[in-house]
């Protein structure tokens, strides 16, 4: 690239990150943002990654590697509103289990702990975003978190799950095999569990399938996603 396309680069660059800085503070105010910023200056001191990366370049060892999505991640604020949304449902899914299909660098699973869930599932089938996300953890200093390196049709949840969460991992196929394993295993669940479906590409694939309920969508900025609910008992 010439010097001059990467000064453009450079200054487009940060003319986004002005903006952004601007919608922010118009949003949340000057004390939220100031605190958004020294997160965000934190996990860099700390070496903590979250960046988002084409796929192609993982190891994955899996039938289903053509039908990924890109990884990367909502962010804290959209997640933080999801959980809001299924806790006015249900108080008592932080007593149990949250399951992030397709987990990549860790970033919902180590929201969803500082959430407040008991316990916290990822599952991941790229072996250096599993790797990634352990380290993400470790060095936030956080337990509790498991990840499972394996493809996301091979997992049985566990009977401790309240709430799985998808940020559109995968295609309509893989998505149709999980949700039918899902159900497969209903009666490991002890209790009704709340599936989130982030950026919901596919929400055919849930429609067809009676048993999910859904409960409510929920918008944020250009985002949207879909809440529903399996009955266990
Ligand atoms: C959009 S990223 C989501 C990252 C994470 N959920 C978050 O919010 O921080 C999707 C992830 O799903 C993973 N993935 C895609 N297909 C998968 C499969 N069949 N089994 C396990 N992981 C899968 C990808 O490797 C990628 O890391």
């Amino acid at each position: 690239m010439s010097d001059k396309n990467l000064q453009l680069k450079k200054r487009n660059r940060l003319s986004l990150l002005k903006q952004s800085l601007q919608d922010n503070i118009n949003e949340k105010g000057v004390i939220a943002t100031f605190q958004k910023i020294l997160k965000h200056i934190s996990y860099k001191i700390k070496g903590i990654d979250f960046s988002e990366e084409e796929l192609s370049k993982f190891t994955i060892e899996s039938k289903n590697k053509n039908l990924a999505t890109i990884h990367g991640s909502c962010g804290d604020e959209m997640l933080h509103i999801l959980l809001d949304e299924v806790i006015k449902f249900d108080q008592t899914v932080l007593r149990g289990s949250f399951l992030d299909y397709g987990s990549g660098k860790g970033m919902a699973v180590i929201y969803a702990k500082k959430y407040g869930f008991k316990k916290v599932i990822g599952v991941e089938f790229a072996k250096e975003l599993c790797d990634i996300a352990n380290k993400n953890i470790k060095k936030i200093g956080l337990s509790d978190i498991e990840i499972f390196y394996m493809d996301a049709t091979e997992f049985i949840p566990s009977k401790g799950v309240r709430v799985i969460y998808f940020l559109n991992p995968f295609h309509e196929k893989v998505l149709h095999e999980v949700l039918i394993k899902i159900l497969k295993y209903k009666q490991l669940f002890l209790q009704d569990i709340y599936l989130i479906y982030n950026i919901p590409i596919y929400e055919q694939v849930f429609d067809k399938l009676s048993e999910f309920q859904k409960l409510t969508t929920c918008k944020y900025k250009d985002n949207k996603a879909h809440i529903y609910k399996l009955e266990v008992q």
